[in-house]
């Protein structure tokens, strides 16, 4: 994953690439580094941990130019000796991907005599374009050289000592955008990173380099003799720098779990007053191509292949068309029996995750055109290649662990529920109007659910301390005791598996005893009464009950003995997954606290995961 910062401007850049940095945290905190070209030439300062370490060793630094990274590791350990940039012959090098044939790379540089000082890929880089300019004086040429070299994935920035007041940038497969501020050029990974200097940004296309001045700039495409001048539109960034400050909360995943009304009634914004849902909310062309579908595959990630599967019972059940889960990184390299005429639904917060995108790729290669993107940011490659779209309006998600992104994906996965539906003449315009009218109140109804926070949280209080949790879901609401399951384990790092409760005494019961806390998702639907009977296994093995349950579901709580149960405020049919995972939400980031972890980056893991 990584973030890259990179600025060529009139003034001094290091405060600029620092806050810069702060904001890609979410991307990779292993480590972080900058190199600047300033008065005493090229400098570089590089820390273990996080950005707030590096910045301590920046004292009293000054440079109009330079790059900086922030790192999640692939190849090397977290050692500073790992961290970026990497350095060879009076140039530095930040990289986000990884460099597949970097070994051959590597060897081939040993041989003629190149020493390497980390075990990074990214050191490859540098040494190539190195031994490129003594062939090539330009910068911006002997980059591209290099990059026609590369197999894989990479966001890359260059400063070179011999060239100064100059940044040359290329993209192949990871995310990278250009900044237009008023004293000079920007790079960086996201927009979050450059608002503090300019709202104007340039995406780059993959292939692209650009060469970076304070007063000019040429974007070049990397493969071709020449390297073909290409010019790529200036546009205006829609993203607040509110959006991405933290304000009154403590971490920035307490402030999305909270942002959900607003996220979810931005989301159905489009579908406004009206009682009908149409296909256009998906592009274009969705009614044409949508109604070709015999049948759906949905490709995800994480917690967006929950999303995923909470779909698969509502399509389904509602618009009748059999649904396929798969998650990504199985799907790519499996021999999958290809269907022209099913319809596939990549499901991703950042758009940029490698597996969904390669997965994607690999149904559209094996014949598969009906492609949908459902996807929380715009310009990102997962959208760009798709037929279809939906983006959600969750705003920029920093916390590591993703929560408004997903009940704004379940929500834009019911609004395509309903298309098919409608398209398949399944759907009366009573049942319609109705499912629209819940979708509108989904935010006020989300928010009643917020509100029992200070219940939950004496409820993580008690179980805080265990070793192992399990959660039981059934029908609709199993995947969201795996995404409440998901959810404790990477913030809290307490073990938990999810698990559907009929399953339970086919193997799971064995482990159920005093110091095994069951976490139970009990919505008032036509399988209470069967989970109740499951529940009613746990106890009788001495098991401690949480149970998140409906109105009206006379499920009596007795705290003394075990069984502690939390009523949600609404019943809330079909859409009842949206409003049962925002308990396990709070849950998680409340035994968060305790613990003492870091709430927003966890440890080993990152946003927008752009690796294999
Ligand atoms: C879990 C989490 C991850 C992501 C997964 C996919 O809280 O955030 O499991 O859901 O890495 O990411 P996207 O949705 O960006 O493709």
């Amino acid at each position: 994953m990584c973030g890259i910062v990179a600025a060529a401007a009139t003034d001094n850049v290091v405060p600029v690439l620092i806050e810069g940095l702060k904001k890609l945290e979410y991307r990779g905190y292993d480590s972080a580094g900058l190199a600047v070209l300033g008065a005493e030439g090229l400098e570089r300062r590089r820390a273990l941990g996080r950005v707030a370490e590096l910045c301590a060793r920046c004292e009293g630094l000054a440079a109009s130019t330079g790059i900086a990274h922030t790192r999640w590791a692939t190849h090397g350990a977290p050692a500073e000796h790992n961290a970026h940039p990497h350095i060879s012959a009076g140039l530095a090098v930040v990289h986000n991907g990884i460099i597949e044939n970097y070994e051959a790379l590597k060897a081939e540089l040993l041989a003629q005599g190149y020493q390497f000082s980390s075990e990074t890929d990214t050191e490859t880089i540098a040494h190539l374009i190195a031994a490129s300019l003594k062939i090539q004086p330009d910068l911006a040429e002997a980059v591209r050289l290099t990059c026609q070299r590369l197999k894989g994935a990479y966001a890359i920035a260059v400063v070179a000592e011999a060239q100064p007041g100059r940044v040359v940038v290329a993209r192949e497969g990871s995310p990278l955008l250009l900044g237009v501020g008023e004293r000079g050029y920007y790079a960086a990974s996201d927009t979050s990173a450059l608002l503090q200097v300019t709202r104007q940004v340039i995406y780059l296309e993959n292939g692209d380099l650009a060469d970076l001045r304070p007063d000019s700039l040429v974007i070049r495409r990397i493969q071709g003799e020449a390297g073909e001048a290409v010019s790529r539109p200036v546009v205006l960034s829609q993203l607040s720098a509110d959006a991405v400050e933290l304000g009154q909360y403590r971490h920035y995943m307490q402030k999305e779990i909270f942002e959900q009304p607003e996220a979810l009634a931005n989301t159905l914004e489009m579908v406004g007053g009206a009682k009908s849902v149409q296909p256009g909310l998906f592009g274009a062309e969705a009614a044409r191509l949508l109604d070709q579908a015999d049948s759906v595959l949905i490709l995800a990630c994480g917690t967006s292949s929950h999303a995923g599967m909470v779909a698969r019972y509502w399509i389904e059940s509602i618009a009748g068309l059999p649904v396929t889960v798969e998650i990504a990184s199985e799907y790519r390299y499996r021999e999958s029996v290809p269907n022209p005429r099913q319809l596939v639904v990549a499901i991703s917060q950042s758009g940029e995750t490698a597996d969904t995108q390669a997965a994607l790729r690999h149904a559209r290669d094996q014949g598969q055109p009906l492609t949908l993107a459902i996807c929380n940011v715009a310009e990102s490659a997962i959208v760009r290649e798709s037929a279809l779209r939906f983006i959600t309006r969750a705003g920029p998600e920093i916390g590591v662990a993703s929560t408004k992104a997903f009940t704004t994906q379940l929500a834009a996965l019911f609004l395509l529920t309903l298309v098919l539906a409608k398209l398949r003449g399944r759907l009366s315009e009573a049942d319609e109007a109705a499912h629209l009218q819940a979708m509108r109140h989904l935010p006020v109804a989300v928010q009643k659910v917020l509100a029992l926070e200070p219940e939950i949280a004496a409820w993580a209080r008690r179980f805080a301390n265990k070793q192992h949790a399990l959660f039981l879901g059934r029908g609709r609401h199993y995947p969201i005791a795996l995404e409440g399951a998901l959810k404790l384990k990477e913030i809290s790092y307490i073990h938990a598996e999810a698990y559907p409760a009929g399953e339970l005494k086919h193997g799971p019961l064995a482990l159920v005893d005093r110091e095994m806390p069951v976490i139970a998702v009990a919505p008032n639907d036509h399988l209470l009464e069967k989970l109740k009977s499951n529940l009613q296994e746990v106890r009788a093995r001495g098991g401690e009950l949480f149970v998140f349950a409906d109105q009206g579901c006379q499920l009596p709580a007795d705290d003394a003995d075990g069984v502690h149960v939390l009523a949600l405020p609404e019943h809330y049919g079909p859409l009842s997954p949206i409003l049962h995972v925002v308990p396990l939400q709070l849950l998680s980031y409340h035994a968060a606290l305790i613990k003492g972890t870091d709430v927003d980056k966890p440890r080993n893991l990152a946003k927008s995961v752009t690796v294999e």
